[in-house]
């Protein structure tokens, strides 16, 4: 079985990582790693791929970044080549970004079969593009490969048959698990001189927050008062930096002395800062559910989330952007007073071993 495995932009490396591992295991599933190049600076690709040991991709197709009809419009025009040169029996795609849906489109329209990794997490929220995204690749899929419970209910309700989905457990956190050894080793700590346990972690890039000057300056108002207290510690997304530099906002974070931008971290670097946090503050989708296998408080800067077994059992809240929100929940953990998360069933690092075994039962 040819099966050819779309990655495009950052979260999407840590998912096809242990897929890429499984499949070695397997003789009868020739894989083809292709990336689109959604993501392609060093920091947010190749890093990623050394880390993680996720084999060269045989085909890149460099489409780089560009408005989302036209980013969308490349990856297909890029793509379809490739499967029409290499005929795949299975196409397989993660997540929700512009990749997954304009891979999974090519795919389907050449009467291939689709796999869909991490199915039916919805917000609720068609402002966001990645539900968007994830609405659309669902309703086109053959195989959907769920994380959490809500995934099969919500796919349950846009009426998809049940015989598609599979609740399997989540591959991100079979990476996380998979590397958490190796990340205890990262000097990241000494290089920001942090004590374990005394400092907050921040990532922010999801366009309702960095691409709206008044929530990014609710979220700075916030940020001022929880700087002063302790350090935060601030990997920044090239969009939001972009962001920054066009607005006046990036003089005021300059005047927070201990707010602290640094460039993109590696997987292994950022794994042992979110390890050693007392918090962490976020809009991603995947820290809801790292921090929560960690069991660090993770406070969401969001209004929804499509994860929401980390708020039900896990280690998260979410806050949006309110300032008084934000730091009422930072006060709750920074003092401890937290709840005792739960990990969710299945996410026990072994998700891409089952995901493989139905895929090779099943198509
Ligand atoms: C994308 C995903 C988002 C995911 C995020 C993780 C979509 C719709 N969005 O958002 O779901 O959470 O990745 O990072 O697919 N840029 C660089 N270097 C890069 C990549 C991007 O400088 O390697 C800059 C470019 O200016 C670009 C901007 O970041 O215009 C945004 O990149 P893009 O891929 O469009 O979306 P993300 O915000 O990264």
């Amino acid at each position: 079985m040819k099966i050819v495995n779309v990655v495009g932009a950052r979260p999407n490396f840590m998912k096809i990582a242990p897929l890429m591992r499984a499949y070695k295991g397997c003789n009868s599933i020739e894989p083809l790693l292709v990336h689109t190049g959604q993501h392609y600076d060093e920091k947010m690709s190749d890093l990623f791929f050394s880390q993680l040991e996720i084999p060269e991709p045989d085909v890149n197709l460099e489409v780089g970044s560009a408005s989302h009809a036209t980013q969308t419009a490349e990856i297909m025009k890029a793509f379809e080549p490739v499967v029409l040169e290499h005929k795949p029996d299975v196409v397989l795609v993660v997540g929700d970004v512009n990749s997954t849906i304009a891979c999974g489109l090519v795919a389907v329209k050449l009467g291939v079969k689709l796999v869909h990794i991490e199915a039916g997490l919805r917000s609720n929220d068609r402002s966001m593009p990645e539900e968007i995204n994830r609405v659309l690749t669902d309703s086109i899929s053959d195989l959907l490969f769920c994380t959490e419970q809500s995934g099969v209910d919500n796919l349950l309700r846009e009426g998809i048959p049940k015989g598609k989905i599979f609740l399997v457990g989540n591959v991100m956190i079979d990476t996380l698990l998979k590397n958490r050894a190796k990340a205890a080793t990262s000097n990241v700590l000494r290089q920001f001189n942090l004590d374990s346990n005394g400092f907050a972690v921040l990532t922010l890039h999801r366009p309702s927050n960095v691409d709206d000057v008044s929530a990014f300056g609710r979220v700075l108002d916030a940020l001022e008062i929880i700087q002063n207290d302790m350090p935060v510690i601030f990997p920044i997304h090239p969009r939001t930096r972009k962001n920054l530099s066009s607005w006046s906002l990036g003089e005021r974070i300059e005047k927070l002395p201990n707010l602290r931008l640094t460039d993109p971290l590696g997987y292994l670097d950022f794994l042992k800062l979110m390890s050693s946090a007392r918090l962490v503050l976020t809009d991603s989708g995947g820290i809801q559910e790292e921090t929560t296998v960690l069991g660090i408080p993770c406070i969401t800067l969001r209004e929804t989330t499509e994860r929401p077994v980390t708020a039900e059992i896990g280690s998260n809240q979410v806050v949006g952007t309110d300032t008084e929100k934000i730091v009422n929940a930072y006060k709750q953990a920074a003092n401890g007073k937290w709840c005792e998360p739960q990990i969710p069933s299945l996410w026990d690092g072994h998700a891409a071993e089952r995901i493989v075994k139905i895929i090779l039962d099943k198509l």
